[in-house]
């Protein structure tokens, strides 16, 4: 039976004791609406742990004042019902008051600062949203301290800056990064894809469709410029406004210093109201290496 927990004291308890019985315990922090990515998750720190605790929080720190906290899904059942289908032990949903009792909620105290990989991209178009995410997480791994959280690469800038939080701070819990999941036509599975209209549902394969035309260019051996403009004009061609499209360096989200990669094809594109994000991790291609 999965055990809902809303105190922050309790479930603290419970993981220490469950540790101090000799279980390795994984975490799984989400936001709610969850959805077959999310029970991937679930399912690796389940196979890699003895106990899984999954947070669901909608954390207001991560979102802008224009965005969409107000109306972030928060499906609570249908939720719980998976969790417990899944085996997992703890479903901890503190109230905001719980996670931010100082009233830092409002930007009144500590946030974690951010920097390196958490300023292009989503950081640049969502100012404070990295700073949001790095403190909610920094505070629920003190809450749950577990031996082992896991995160979607479908979220590649947000596995970035949680590990460059862990670091700063020395916690210690390990980080795993698990696979994208995504829809039969490729689309990655989102809580945000519930928002889309049906035609806009069938043209945000675009998204996916745009990273493999990249990754196709990319192993013909094309130029970076090249690569990256394959993406963006796959969403333009399909109506999807393009906020960023973008071959970088995997781990610090910085240009390319080797056309030889391996490198990250991010992507970011508005329909409607909606903002998708998705990336694909780019092998190396040592012949482009031997030729420049
Ligand atoms: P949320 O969007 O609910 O995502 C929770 C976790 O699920 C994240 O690690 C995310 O990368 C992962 N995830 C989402 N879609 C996925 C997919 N299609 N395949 C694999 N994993 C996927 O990310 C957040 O919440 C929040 O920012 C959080 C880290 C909980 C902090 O508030």
């Amino acid at each position: 039976m999965v055990q809902l927990e809303t105190d922050p004291t309790r479930i603290t308890s419970a993981v220490r004791a469950a540790r101090q019985r000799g279980r390795r315990v994984g975490f799984v922090p989400t936001m709610g609406a969850l959805h077959a990515g999310h029970a991937s998750l679930v399912e690796a720190a389940a196979a890699a742990c003895d106990a899984v605790v999954v947070s669901i929080f909608v954390n207001p720190t991560q979102f802008g004042p224009h965005e969409d906290f107000a109306r972030y899904p928060r499906p609570v059942e249908a939720d719980l019902a998976l969790l417990e289908q899944l085996g997992v032990q703890w479903a901890f949903m503190p109230s905001v008051e719980a996670v931010y009792p100082d009233g830092s909620s409002h930007g009144q105290a500590e946030q974690v600062h951010v920097a390196g990989p958490a300023l292009p991209f989503e950081g640049a178009i969502r100012p404070g949203h990295f700073a949001g995410v790095a403190t909610v997480v920094k505070r629920l791994f003190e809450i749950v301290p577990a031996d082992a959280a896991f995160f979607g690469a479908k979220d590649w800038q947000q596995t970035l800056v949680v590990r460059q939080m862990v670091e700063s701070y020395r916690l210690p819990i390990e980080i795993v990064v698990c696979p994208t999941v995504r829809e039969a036509d490729g689309l990655a599975r989102s809580s945000r894809n519930a928002y889309l209209t049906p035609a806009d549902r069938a043209r945000a394969v675009a998204l996916h469709d745009g990273l493999a035309a990249a990754a196709a260019r990319w192993e013909a051996g094309d130029c970076v410029a090249v690569a990256e403009a394959a993406l963006r004009e796959t969403l333009e061609a399909r109506g999807i406004a393009c906020d960023y499209a973008a071959i970088v360096e995997p781990d610090s989200l910085t240009p390319l210093s080797d056309p030889s990669g391996p490198a990250i094809a991010l992507v970011a594109g508005r329909l409607g109201s909606t903002r998708l994000i998705d990336n694909r991790l780019l092998p190396a291609r040592p012949d482009v290496a031997r030729q420049s």
